[in-house]
């Protein structure tokens, strides 16, 4: 831990600036320090969430004194003549300050984007291993987190096993499909999903708001000649595009498309969001992209508009190019698990010789993530090279 070497009021006691050892200025405004007061009369003893509102913090608040002690910085805050200790590590861990310097990169540290030559190193666990060693588990999850897909060999071959898939770190999202759906040619299908048509990679249910963040695709059977899944990973498209062609990339994060599912009775599904979705920092959250559900774009401007659609086609130019995506079949037994703000998935065609059967099911990566951080407080990071 780098100790801090001085501290100094500043903006008449409405901020500090801290000095470390290595010379790294950290500002912290009074404001933000009151709020986050780590005593007990802020924050529950018991579990850790705030007590008060920060309508409750005086207009005025400011620091009267700020003392170095050993590894914690002592604050006094005026009007409240309140005295809280920080821990030098928690504020240099949380510290804001410099971070609008430069303009992050439009992919999150946290992701590592893929393309074809990911093939050999596409993330596999075994069930058996996983559902009995959490540091395994926690070891998938990680590359869940990071890659945004993987598979898992060495499941139970029969119906709803791809329930305890899920139940190694959350829970599935019913919709409108059910709890589970199948995935195997019919006749007179509700979904061209349900056909044995080739699909191009796409993320599923756009037409969902908020989409379902995680998708099982599970095999119970595979015999069909062709019918191997395909994934792309989304981020990396978009990063394509960005250096490709910047105004293209911009033209998809800056409109609303138009999503949209009409099936069985009573079902009428839409969703008004962009294909490329940024965050305020300007980082990508997630790609919508699904030529079967995308219905008529009406938020771009006329002047826009020719320019959006060289834009959706160089996507999807880039999406079916053969050099971005990552191939494989499936036994039965076998799953793979894909992030769907992100990660792509299609179908080659398959015939009717032989079967093809699996099941499919939602879940949120919300609870994938907690049970994964579970994990690291307990054991430590699971990022492994
Ligand atoms: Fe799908």
């Amino acid at each position: 831990m780098n100790s801090f070497v001085s501290v100094e009021l500043i903006d008449d006691g409405k901020a500090i600036s801290i000095l470390d050892g290595q010379d790294r200025q950290m500002r912290f405004h009074a404001v933000w320090l009151r709020d986050n007061a780590p005593d007990t009369e802020t924050r529950s003893a018991v579990n850790g969430q705030k007590l008060m509102t920060v309508s409750q913090i005086p207009d005025d608040i400011h620091v009267s004194t700020a003392v170095l002690k050993e590894e914690f910085l002592e604050i006094s805050f005026l009007p409240e003549d309140k005295i809280v200790q920080y821990s030098q590590k928690w504020l240099s861990n949380n510290c804001y300050d410099g971070k609008l310097l430069e303009q992050p990169p439009i992919v999150c540290a946290d992701f590592q984007t893929w393309d074809k030559l990911f093939s050999p190193k596409l993330p596999i666990a075994d069930y058996g291993t996983v559902k009995q060693s959490p540091q395994h588990l926690g070891a998938w999850l990680a590359k869940i987190r990071r890659f945004g897909v993987a598979k898992m060999t060495g499941g139970d071959i029969q119906s709803g096993a791809l329930f305890d898939i899920a139940a190694l770190f959350g829970y599935v999202r019913e919709t409108n499909y059910g709890k589970w759906f199948e995935v195997r040619s019919e006749i007179n299908p509700t979904n061209l999903a349900y056909t044995g048509l080739g699909l191009q990679a796409h993320t599923d249910n756009p037409y969902r708001d908020p989409v379902p963040t995680l998708q099982i695709l599970y095999c119970l059977e595979n015999s069909a000649e062709g019918g191997e899944n395909t994934v792309v990973d989304g981020f990396r498209v978009a990063e394509r595009m960005q250096q490709e062609a910047p105004e293209e990339f911009q033209v998809l994060c800056d409109y609303s498309a138009r999503f949209e599912f009409k099936g069985d009775d009573g079902v009428h599904l839409t969703a008004k969001r962009p294909m490329i979705e940024l965050s305020p920092e300007g980082q990508i959250v997630a790609i919508r992209f699904n030529n079967r559900s995308c219905g008529p774009l009406v938020d771009v401007p006329y002047n826009q508009m020719a320019l959006y659609y060289e834009a959706y086609r160089h996507f999807s130019d880039l999406v079916d190019d053969p050099s971005m995506s990552v191939s494989f079949k499936l036994s039965p037994g076998e799953c793979f698990i894909v992030d769907n703000c992100r990660v792509l998935h299609a179908r080659n065609a398959f015939s009717g010789a032989g079967t093809r059967w699996l099941q499919g099911c939602y879940a949120d990566i919300d609870g994938l993530l907690s049970t994964l951080s579970v994990i690291e407080n307990k054991y430590g990071s699971m990022e492994r090279d």
